[in-house]
């Protein structure tokens, strides 16, 4: 296992610790998320967590959550949650994140929306003083829009790249049925203003830009871990 592994495990496993007995958890995508999953399955394996259900953000996020036996329900049952945990491809000391790395950023940020706690879990190489350095802001972008959404974000001064599938020709498909723009444009001095600039364009879903959400994070380093508060 590389050590981004281990420090993957090691935030997880600290996030994984504020599940308490009887809580609804919103699940995270992608591989922290998918360790944290994992944890949170086995302590109710052995019986330390009873009654928990997840609300997945993913397809990923239920496959992990199946093989984890961590039983899962909906918002349309349960629109607040008590807690979400969820990775990110890069975070501020704000816990500010740009997510969607794997494509799943629509669902996770309506789930993140409706938690009452949110914990982000990263391995230090996702840590960045300026969000957006060396690192694109992903968007779900409705299939019709890709053209115009495309020029609109060079129009703004992105480089913007439609994402493509891997096993399968052409663009990839969100869970949603969308695409996925990678929309770069360098080092992000106001992330609420261009949030907001992105969602004035017209067949952006969602940005990747997840700003205030997380109140807590846990950051996996090559030999230990660590938690930022806000
Ligand atoms: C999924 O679309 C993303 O938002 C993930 O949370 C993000 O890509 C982090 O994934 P890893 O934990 O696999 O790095």
């Amino acid at each position: 296992m590389s050590w981004r592994d281990e420090a993957k495990i090691r935030a997880a496993s600290l996030a994984a610790d504020h599940v308490r007995s009887g809580m609804v958890v919103g699940l995270g995508s992608g591989s922290t998320a998918a360790a944290a999953i994992n944890i949170i399955g086995q302590r109710i394996k052995a019986g330390e967590l009873r009654d928990i259900r997840g609300v997945p953000t993913s397809y990923h996020a239920v496959q992990e959550a199946v093989k984890a036996m961590l039983p899962l329900t909906t918002l349309d049952e349960y629109p607040e949650l008590d807690l979400g945990i969820d990775g990110a491809d890069q975070m501020d000391s704000g816990l500010n994140a740009i997510k969607g790395g794997g494509g799943a950023l629509l669902r996770e940020k309506i789930v993140a929306s409706c938690c009452k706690q949110y914990i982000l879990i990263v391995d230090d190489t996702k840590l960045a003083e300026v969000l957006g350095t060396n690192q694109p802001v992903y968007l779900e972008v409705h299939p019709i829009a890709v053209m115009p959404v495309t020029r609109k974000l060079e129009k703004m001064g992105a480089r913007a790249v439609v994402r493509q599938g891997a096993g399968k020709v052409g663009p990839v498909v969100t869970d949603n049925g969308n695409t996925i723009i990678d929309a770069s444009f360098g080092p992000i001095q106001d992330l609420n203003d261009l949030n907001m600039r992105l969602h004035g364009v017209q067949g952006v879903m969602e940005t990747g830009l997840f700003v205030g959400y997380a109140q807590r994070a846990y950051v996996g380093t090559r030999d230990s871990v660590y938690e930022i508060t806000r």
